[in-house]
């Protein structure tokens, strides 16, 4: 089949705004993911088409762009979920949108990772670790409890379709969020009530207004919404 695609395009050192570019490709199977093509257009017919991506299987959450108006992963975006019918597909690829764009499809990830950084993104436990020299034993409910939010390949789908997020980039977002959740209700770790206490700030979990974008955005299958959910009633419970 024949793909059209459209690429929002952007260089800072020669365009005053961004532009559309118009690529035509033959031979496209419906089996074909996003990042396929766009490694077709780079390769086959403009080597300055700039893209984030590594992995090409849904693991390193890098190629994260808005492909027909909704957020996800080039890689994992197939063309028979997007075409109409047998012959052709539309496809417009945009950068996310709430991070300044260095580059085309390139954005800037730092204060995404800054929002993630203030979570405390990593188990802490400074007790002495049990006599028998074996590992901190968790029962399996306990290790269920935050199975969700172990998932997260901070690819940003979520917090850049989150219209809080877009409103007040001070917002730390459903990414950093589901990273407290990971950490916060690991019966092993000792900091979480330093956690609530960031996750209590202005521009913390109460920035959330449940619209679930995030939750739809997400392509891990995570339960954002619901995790956001847990840590607002830990806060105001005291549960944990
Ligand atoms: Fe990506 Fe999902 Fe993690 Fe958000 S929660 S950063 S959408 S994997
Ligand atoms: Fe935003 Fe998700 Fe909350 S889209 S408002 S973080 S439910
Ligand atoms: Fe790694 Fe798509 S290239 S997730």
């Amino acid at each position: 089949m024949q793909a059209q695609l459209r690429i929002r395009r952007f260089n800072p050192e020669k365009d005053k705004k961004p532009t559309w570019g118009e690529f035509t490709l033959d031979d496209v199977n419906k089996t074909d993911s996003v990042l396929d093509l766009l490694h077709r257009v780079k390769w086959e017919q403009d080597g300055t088409l700039t893209l984030r991506r590594s992995c090409a299987h849904g693991v390193c959450g890098s190629d994260a762009m808005r492909i027909n108006g909704a957020n996800a992963l080039a890689c994992k975006m197939l063309v028979q979920r997007l075409k109409k019918d047998d012959d052709t597909v539309t496809i417009q690829v945009e950068p996310i949108l709430g991070m300044t764009v260095i580059k085309d499809l390139v954005v800037d990830m730092e204060p995404f990772m800054d929002h993630y950084r203030s979570v405390i993104p990593y188990f802490v436990n400074d007790e002495p670790v049990p006599e028998d020299g074996r590992e901190r034993r968790q029962s399996i409910a306990d290790r269920a409890r935050f199975d969700d939010t172990t998932k997260c390949i901070l690819c940003a789908c979520c917090t850049s379709s989150c219209p809080s997020f877009w409103s007040n980039g001070r917002y730390v977002g459903p990414a950093a969020i589901v990273t407290a959740h990971r950490f916060i209700f690991d019966t092993r770790d000792t900091a979480a009530a330093d956690r609530l206490q960031i996750m209590s700030d202005s521009f913390g979990v109460w920035r959330c207004r449940t619209v679930f974008n995030c939750t739809n955005a997400c392509p891990r299958e995570i339960e954002v919404t619901k995790a956001i959910a847990e840590v607002k009633v830990a806060i105001t419970s005291g549960e944990v």
